[in-house]
């Protein structure tokens, strides 16, 4: 299997902040990986340098097997980011025919993906044709998850997808990363909500501090019931001397 993503010894300041501090991460083709962390770990900065919108000061990125800065393997890649930022005077399938066009798309194919996720993310149909800036904030991210799967990239990229959603979207976007990976997709996504997390990853990377302190298929963790993702996530956590995780396991 190839290596859809590998990060090698990668390390990224911003003055004086170590955000990412020797960081080695590695994706399978057709996985689903879940990046966990505290506030302010690093998460979002290592994601952004998988996008190829920051470079690491040290180590190496490679993302399809390129770099991501390249456009070519840009052109590969769907995201969505932690605060998305659209035209608010857009109405959800002028947003996604604009993220369609800059990838390439033709117009008619454009029109079907647009109806087809629109339905699978369960926008209300009343919502359609009004400008974003009347949406919810689970509209708004229900947007998001669909504009990051428009043009059908290799590699999907979330961060916090599920900041938002009702337990009926949650639900409609799990079968859609699930539906994705079955067509052959890889995802890497951060999330805080390890419960979700828990039934949709294969793997997961536990990061703290700008380094990580447990990667490994949950695969090697079902064998034993009482491992949860929560359980999990403190004890590694509590590992790497986190004094407030070592008091919640008390
Ligand atoms: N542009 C920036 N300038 C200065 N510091 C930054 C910048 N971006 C991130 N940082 C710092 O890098 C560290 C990691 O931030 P990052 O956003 O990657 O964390 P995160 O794991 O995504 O957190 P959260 O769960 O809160 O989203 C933090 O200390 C943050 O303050
Ligand atoms: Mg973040």
């Amino acid at each position: 299997m190839s290596k859809i993503i590998e990060l090698k010894d990668v390390v990224k300041s911003f003055g004086g902040t170590r955000a990412v501090d020797g960081l080695s991460l590695s994706l399978e083709e057709g996985g689903v990986l879940g990046f966990l962390g505290t506030n302010g770990a690093g998460k979002t900065t290592t994601i952004k340098m998988i996008l190829g919108l920051l470079s690491p000061d040290e180590g190496t990125v490679s993302v399809l097997g390129g770099n991501p800065a390249d456009p070519s393997v840009r052109a590969g890649l769907g995201y969505l980011p932690e605060a998305a930022y659209y035209y608010p005077l857009l109405d959800a399938p002028e947003v996604l025919a604009f993220y369609g066009r800059m990838s390439g798309m033709d117009e008619s194919t454009i029109a079907e993906r647009t109806e087809d996720l629109l339905e699978d993310v369960g926008l209300a149909h009343d919502a359609w044709n009004r400008p974003l800036k009347t949406y919810s904030k689970g509209m708004l991210q229900r947007v998001g998850i669909a504009q990051a799967l428009v043009h059908n990239p290799k590699l999907l990229v979330l961060d916090e997808p599920f900041t938002g959603l009702d337990p009926l979207a949650r639900r409609r976007f799990r079968q859609l990363i699930m539906r994705y990976r079955d067509a052959g997709g890889s995802v890497i996504f951060s999330s805080h909500d390890l419960s979700e997390a828990e039934l949709i990853c294969d793997s997961v990377a536990i990061l703290r501090r700008g380094r990580i302190v447990f990667s490994g298929a949950r695969n090697d963790l079902a064998g034993d019931a009482s491992v949860n993702l929560e359980r999990l996530f403190l004890s590694k956590l509590a590992e790497s001397g986190d004094e407030e995780a070592k008091e919640a396991l008390k």
